[in-house]
C-alpha cells in the first residue's frame, strides 16, 4: 500500500474515517505495524520509557532519537513516520528547532515531526513549517512539562483550562501545524477541539471524538506492567507470554531438554571420518 499523506489524513478527517496511530521504536516493531495497515507511526520521545530504562522522557537525546527513528523508517517504508522532538531539541531558539527538525528528514528519514506545548510554542511551528517541514503540534498532558502539572494529571478538567486548551489547539493550527495530538484531555473538550479545527486531531486519553487514535505499542500489548493508565486497552498480555517463554528456555538449556538433534548441524560421514583421523595424527582426540 502506498505511504498515506497529509492530504490523505485531511481526507480522512473530512469523510470521518478514524486515523490509526501507533507508537514504534524499532524495525521489527514498525515492520509489524506497517504489515496491518497502520497509518502513522510516531517514535516517540516514550522510547526514554520504554527501551532506555530512564523514569522520565527528559534525558532522552537528538542522537537516541535519530537512531530509534532511522530504524523504524527502515522497517515501515511505506507508512508515514512522524519524529519526536526531545526535550531541549526545540526550546531554545527557533533557529535550533529548524535545524533539529531537518535533522529528523535527512539523517532519519522522518516525514514529520512533533514537538510539545500550546500557542508558546507558535512561533517554533511556524518557523520549522516554513522551513518546509511537516510539524504536528501536542496539548493537554505533555510529558516533557509533567514537572509544571504537578505530575501525571489529566488537563483541562476545568472550564478556564479547557478554554485555554482549544485556543492552543487553535494557535497551533494558525502557525502551520498539519495535525495536533491531543492528550489526557477530557472527551467533551476533544470534541470542541476537533471541530474547531481543520487540521486532524489525534488523541491519546482524550476519547473517542478525535479524528484518530494513539496508544503507546507496549502498552496496548500488554508489555508494560508497572501499571495502567485509564486510557490504555491492553489487547494482550505479552509481558507474561515473554516471561512464560523465557523461563521455559532457562529450565530447558539447564536440563538439556535443549537443544535436542533437531537443532543440530550435522557433518557429512567422510568430513567426520577424517576430522576423527587428523586428531589423532594432530594428538588431539
Ligand atoms: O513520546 C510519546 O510516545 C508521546 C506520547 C506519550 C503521546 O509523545
Amino acid at each position: 500500500m502506498a505511504k498515506k499523506t497529509i492530504l490523505d489524513f485531511l481526507e480522512m478527517k473530512e469523510k470521518g474515517e478514524k486515523i490509526v496511530f501507533l507508537t514504534g521504536y524499532n524495525a521489527q516493531m514498525a515492520r509489524f505495524e506497517e504489515a496491518v495497515g497502520v497509518d502513522m507511526i510516531l517514535v516517540g520521545d516514550s522510547v526514554g520509557n520504554t527501551d532506555l530504562g530512564y523514569d522520565t522522557t527528559l534525558p532522552v537525546t537528538m542522537e537516541d532519537m535519530l537512531t530509534f527513528t532511522a530504524a523504524v523508517r527502515r522497517g515501515a517504508p511505506n507508512t508515514f513516520v512522524v519524529g519526536d522532538m526531545p526535550f531541549m531539541s526545540y526550546q531554545t531558539s527557533v533557529e535550533e528547532a529548524i535545524y533539529n527538525a531537518g535533522r529528523f528528514i535527512k539523517e532519519a528519514g522522518a516525514d514529520a515531526v512533533k514537538l510539545e506545548g500550546g500557542a508558546k510554542v507558535a512561533d517554533i511551528i511556524r518557523g520549522i513549517n516554513d522551513a518546509g517541514i511537516l510539524v504536528m503540534g501536542h496539548i493537554g498532558l505533555t510529558p516533557q512539562s509533567a514537572a509544571q502539572f504537578g505530575g501525571w494529571k489529566a488537563q483541562g478538567r476545568n472550564a478556564e483550562q479547557a478554554v485555554s486548551l482549544v485556543k492552543d489547539a487553535l494557535a497551533l493550527e494558525e502557525a502551520g501545524a498539519f495535525s495536533i495530538l491531543v492528550e489526557g484531555v477530557p472527551a467533551p473538550v476533544s470534541k470542541v477541539i476537533r471541530d474547531k479545527c481543520r487540521i486532524p486531531i489525534l488523541g491519546i486519553g482524550a476519547g473517542h471524538p478525535c479524528d484518530g487514535q494513539l496508544l503507546i505499542v507496549y502498552d496496548m500489548l500488554g508489555m508494560f506492567e508497572a501499571f495502567k493508565p485509564k486510557f490504555v486497552k491492553r489487547y494482550g498480555n505479552l509481558a507474561q507470554d515473554i516471561k512464560d517463554m523465557l523461563a521455559e528456555y532457562v529450565k530447558d538449556v539447564r536440563e538439556e531438554a535443549f537443544p535436542t538433534r533437531e537443532y543440530e548441524y550435522g557433518m557429512p560421514k567422510e568430513a567426520q571420518a577424517l576430522f576423527e583421523e587428523l586428531l589423532e595424527k594432530e594428538g588431539l582426540a
